[in-house]
């Protein structure tokens, strides 16, 4: 079942999500060649609590820190650890927060130091990827045409979508219905509502989508060892488009 929010409920998650985006807006600022992943993890706690807020994701479903920080070819779910960011890394950071009992989560992709080209060029199309999504969605249109929106898209510039995660609804729980692929077809899905709030969240690799999970049940790799890089906002839908929720 998808829930439609009321504006009190919309209220909660804007303020989930806007402590989502602003961690992830000092992790941007605060990431640099010589840090460990823990460290940013640590700085992303502090500011999600100093915000009043929960972190989302620590301990959900056993997870054990409070953000995913994926390197290169990781895809999503890279667990915090002593590991050091180097240059010419590509680092995805995917937070999440609690506001009364409301989830916010958000992902970004960032380069440190000296990025090769073609790095630079997956995370703009996976972020543009993203948009393209977000443009499509108002009240009346159905899942499939925002999904065929981000394929498409990312197809077109040579990428691939990784298929085995999806965006999803958000609210109460951080993973509501419905699930929201990266690929589809047009016309097809459920018949999006305005107050609907979703996750919209792109994960693009420059070869092959597969992934695989590596031994410490956590992070998704690509298989074929591409670079992947990872965008994600919260939205609510509205009669003629959609709120942006995770905007710092
Ligand atoms: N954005 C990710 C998702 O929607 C974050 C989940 S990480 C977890 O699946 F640790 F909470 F599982
Ligand atoms: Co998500």
């Amino acid at each position: 079942m998808v829930e439609i929010k009321n504006s009190q409920e919309v209220d909660k998650l804007r303020a989930a999500a806007k402590v989502v985006a602003k961690t992830l807006a000092l992790l941007k600022k605060e990431i640099r060649v010589g840090i460990s992943t823990e460290q940013l993890d640590k700085i992303a706690r502090k500011k999600i609590e100093d915000e009043g807020a929960k972190p989302g994701f620590l301990g959900y479903r056993g997870y054990p820190a409070t953000v995913c920080v994926s390197i290169n070819e990781e895809v999503v779910h890279g667990i915090p650890s002593k590991r050091i960011i180097k240059n010419g890394d590509i680092v995805s950071f995917d937070v999440g927060a609690i506001v009364d009992g409301f989830y916010g989560d958000a992902a970004i992709t960032v380069p440190v130091g000296k990025v090769k080209p073609e790095y630079l060029r997956l995370i703009d199309v996976t972020r543009s990827s993203l948009n393209k999504a977000l443009a499509v969605i108002k009240d009346g249109v159905r899942l499939g045409d925002v999904s065929y929106a981000v394929q498409e898209f990312v197809e077109k510039e040579g990428m691939s979508v990784v298929k085995e995660f999806t965006g999803h609804g958000i609210g109460r729980k951080l993973h509501e219905d419905p699930s929201i692929p990266n690929f589809g077809i047009v016309g097809k899905g459920l018949i999006l509502r305005s107050g609907m709030t979703l996750a919209i969240e792109p994960m693009v690799c420059l070869g092959k989508g597969d992934i695989t999970v590596l031994k410490d049940g956590w992070t998704a790799v690509s298989s074929d060892g591409s670079y992947s890089a990872h965008f994600e906002h919260d939205i609510c839908v509205t009669d003629l488009g959609c709120e942006i929720l995770s905007k710092a």
